[in-house]
């Protein structure tokens, strides 16, 4: 079964809702003018809570080819949890995607696995795509004990889910010492734990749902890494921090099908 690949920009906290406007903007026309092909890579992006109510105008009033989500989400319905957002506000907001257990939440907010499995929970319980980011740092890669750690996170993290709520949902494997370092792992790195999460998948569920669960790569991408990333079999697309900013670099990447694999 074919995975459609998702290039998936996540903005972290940069850019207010009037600078959100021009970057979504700026990237539909560069899209639109470079023919990107919407069924070769699905595009979306990832912008901070305040800016979500000005991309769904944007998007439902240009009838724009982008999709949008958030960037985390409550594990709690509603009540007194000071500065969180449930998954029923985010799918008022239009919201189809939300990343959830990013490195940036582990270690400045504390979450654990049980945390991102809280909260992968209410989000497929809404009908919102979890994008369930996990990954290892760089003293355990060094230790060479990266693909035991990852799919300990991707085991909490997915826990209790249905194998059809594994099919669809995104998974990210994003190893911490390539986030904001620019240093890119190399296209075997990255296939060799995104082959070993699609393995564990199988083993769990089954051939038939680990073929359709998306499995995306993230650090450092940039266009000139994409290429070749995306040629590895079980990388299905690429969750993209900085690079996402800068609308030719994010276009470029999200017409990877375009480039050569250098
Ligand atoms: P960079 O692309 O800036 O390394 O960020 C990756 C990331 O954390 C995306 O979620």
């Amino acid at each position: 079964m074919a995975r459609k690949p998702l290039m998936a920009g996540n903005w972290k906290m940069n850019l207010n809702h009037v600078e959100a406007v021009g970057l979504v903007q700026k990237l539909a026309w560069t899209l639109e003018d470079k023919k990107h092909d919407p069924e070769k890579s699905e595009v979306i992006v990832l912008p901070p809570y305040t800016d979500l109510r000005t991309v769904q105008t944007l998007v439902d009033g240009d009838r724009l080819d982008i999709g949008y989500g958030a960037q985390d989400v409550s594990a709690f319905d509603n009540g007194a949890y000071t500065g969180d957002i449930s998954a029923d506000m985010l799918v008022k907001l239009g919201c189809r995607y939300v990343v959830i257990g990013h490195s940036e939440r582990r270690q400045f907010h504390g979450e654990d696995d049980n945390i991102v499995n809280a909260k992968t929970q209410k989000a497929v319980s809404r009908g919102l795509v979890p994008i369930v980011c996990v990954g290892e740092g760089l003293e355990v890669r060094q230790e060479l004990r990266h693909v035991p750690e990852t799919l300990h996170q991707v085991e909490g993290a997915l826990a209790g889910l249905t194998p059809e709520q594994v099919a669809n949902l995104v998974i990210a494997y994003e190893p911490v010492w390539a986030i904001g370092t620019g240093r890119v792992a190399t296209p075997e790195d990255a296939q060799e734990v995104c082959g070993a999460i699609r393995l564990w998948i199988v083993e769990q569920h089954g051939g038939e749902i680990a073929d359709r669960t998306r499995i995306l790569y993230g650090g450092s991408v940039k266009a000139s890494s994409i290429a070749a990333l995306m040629a590895e079999p079980d990388i299905d697309g690429c969750l993209v921090g900085g690079a996402s900013l800068i609308v030719e670099e994010f276009a470029a990447i999200a017409r990877f099908y375009e480039m050569p694999v250098i």
